[in-house]
């Protein structure tokens, strides 16, 4: 299976040129999946939720998940990407996963990072791991990253590939992916964005760096940190499947979640 992230540099509100540019950057690449940044094609910062809401889109004709269904069809592929979405009365920094079928599963990010606070509503869980493309995808969303119950939640409910389309502006994520994988023996793909929105009083640099790490915590791609880029690698997600750490200890046959508290002693 050939797995891609494609880091884009998206113009804040400029859904065509953005859908375009992701387009032109695929150019003639193959993958099977393809992963692509949080909130790709409307850039991220929000003025405010009035703003958010005249970019958020509808799942059933919204236009990004209808350009990447068609170019999914078109390339025979399959994406996980970042949208802005609204649904249920809210509004959401989801992912949706898409291939040419159509809509395959949706996630709306759990974790909120500083500034999306005002504007996005969380989502509630819980994470979707999809047959996709030809393996098991599970989906979280960059701040994610920190709070590793969401990669872990993943793992446990059989993903072998975790998409993580991501805005990053926090250091360390790329390297804790690194963790990521190799604390769940899983192959991870942060597709993440470069450069940089100011907007009101909010700012934000954007780190690139895309980047697949697979279950030993091999890093099989790396991206530029102020360019845009796009790569692929083959993988085999069966990999994923096999716990085993040595002969003797396996990592989730090894797990003690009844030991996982504490206690002031
Ligand atoms: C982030 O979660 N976009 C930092």
């Amino acid at each position: 299976m050939r797995i891609g992230w494609v880091q884009n540099r998206p113009l804040p509100g400029n859904r065509e040129d953005n859908l375009a540019q992701v387009e032109a950057l695929i150019g003639t690449h193959r993958a099977d999946l393809w992963v692509l940044p949080e909130l790709f094609a409307t850039g991220y910062l929000m003025a405010d939720r009035q703003a958010l809401a005249r970019l958020a889109e509808p799942l059933s004709d919204g236009p990004t998940p209808a350009f990447l269904q068609e170019l999914a069809a078109r390339r025979e592929c399959a994406f996980v990407a970042g949208v802005a979405l609204a649904d249920r009365g809210g509004l959401y920094n989801a992912a949706v996963a898409v291939d040419a079928s159509g809509l395959r599963a949706v996630y709306r990010k759990v974790h909120l990072f500083d500034t999306e606070r005002r504007v996005f509503d969380p989502g509630e869980g819980p994470y979707p791991v999809v047959d996709l493309a030809g393996a098991r995808v599970g989906i979280m969303i960059c701040f994610d990253w920190r709070f590793p119950e969401a990669a872990r939640a993943l793992a446990l409910g059989g993903a072998q590939v975790i998409a993580h389309p991501s805005n990053l502006v926090l250091p360390h994520c790329q390297t804790a992916m690194v963790t990521r994988a190799l604390e769940n023996r899983v192959f991870t793909v942060t597709a993440n964005r470069v450069g940089s929105e100011v907007l009101g009083g909010m700012s934000a640099v954007f780190t690139g760096a895309s980047r697949i790490v697979d279950p030993e915590g091999r890093v099989l791609s790396d991206g530029p940190e102020d360019d845009i880029a796009v790569d692929v690698v083959e993988v085999d997600p069966t990999r994923a499947d096999d716990k085993a750490i040595n002969a003797s200890n396996d990592l989730f046959a090894d797990r003690r979640p009844g030991a996982y508290t504490a206690r002031r002693a």
